[in-house]
Formats: C-alpha cells, structure tokens, sequence
C-alpha cells in the first residue's frame, strides 16, 4: 500500500526560511570565508540549497554519522562514518542538519570537531524537535521548530525513500 503524505511545511514556506538562514549567516560572517560541514545523508538537500544562497566564501565538506541501537529509539551509541576531507583548524565551521531529534549526534559531532581547533563552530539545523531531546545541544541557526512527528523530505526519508521531497510532510499513520 502506497504511504499517504501530508505536507507540514511547503516547498515555498522551506525555501523562503532558508533565504533568511542564508541571510543571517551572510550578515555574521561578512568579509570572512567559512567551513560548511553538511551531515549525510539528510543534510545534504538542506545544506546544498543553504549554501547557494550564502555570499560569504564557501569552503564545503561532509560527514557522516550513524546511530547503532534497536529500532527508532538509537542506543545512543553514535560512531563517525564518514570523515572530512578538509582540515578545519582555524576556520569558521558551520555544521548543516536536517534535524536535531534527541541531540545525541550532534552532541558527538559537535565535540568532535571542537577538539580539531575551528576558530568557531556553529549548528544549522533546518528543523527542531525540543520535545524529543536528550542531551542538550546548541542550535545556532534554526529553520523550525517542529512536534513530535515523523517527517519527511528535504533529506528526511521513511525507509529510505521520500529524500527527495521539496517539502516537509508527514506520513499519515505515523
Ligand atoms: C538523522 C538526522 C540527524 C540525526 C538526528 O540522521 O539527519 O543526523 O538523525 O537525530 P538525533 O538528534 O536523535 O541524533 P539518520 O541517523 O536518520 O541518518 P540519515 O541522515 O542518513 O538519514
């Protein structure tokens, strides 16, 4: 049975918050060139988008992280499967996510980073789920704040498909 899709936040409502994001980040680092680190796979729509839209240098990277436990709920045990290529020392980071959900991975990445030297390190995270935290993580720059639902794409998939939504939905039944 094909999966029923409501859409959360649309195409144009996604692409005008992006705009702003891009703006602000313009605005903080004006005469400055930065490290955007975008986490696969989800961040990748979000931080390809995002990072159009910057007029600042744009250095670009990715990382990936997974997350090994049962289920939906992850163990917490979060491992780096994919490393940079670049060295950040020294330079202004900025970590680009689809979502924060419980923080734990990007508590570890976060920490992660900070010990390689950048000379600052930032979170952007296109959605926010507070309800569902377990550890506390800092979010920068965020796109919106979002309940407790299981959404989809924009890089968020349900069993892998769905990433290539150009909205938020939700999967009707979840
Ligand atoms: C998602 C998302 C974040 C993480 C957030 O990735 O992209 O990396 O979960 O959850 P947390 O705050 O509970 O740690 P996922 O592990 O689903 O991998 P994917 O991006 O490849 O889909």
């Amino acid at each position: 049975m094909k999966e029923q899709i409501q859409v959360m936040i649309s195409e144009e409502e996604v692409n005008a918050r992006i705009s702003e994001i891009a703006a602000q980040i313009s605005e903080d680092f004006k005469g400055e060139e930065i490290l955007v680190i975008g986490i696969l796979r989800g961040g990748v729509y979000f931080c390809t988008e995002l990072t159009k839209k910057i007029t600042v240098p744009v250095i670009l990277d990715f990382m990936e992280a997974s997350s090994y436990g049962a289920g939906t709920e992850s163990s917490g045990q979060v491992h780096i499967t994919k490393d940079l290529i670049e060295d950040i020392a020294g330079k202004h980071v900025i970590v680009v996510e689809d979502i924060v959900d419980t923080g734990r991975t990007l508590r570890l990445l976060l920490e992660n980073l900070k010990a390689r030297g950048p000379k600052s390190l930032k979170l952007c995270t296109l959605l926010d789920k507070p309800q569902r935290r377990v550890v506390e993580v800092q979010v920068d720059y965020n796109g919106f704040v979002i309940p407790n639902k299981f959404v989809i794409g924009y890089g968020m998939d349900y069993a892998q498909k769905y990433r290539n939504l150009p909205y938020i939905g939700v999967v009707e039944g979840e």
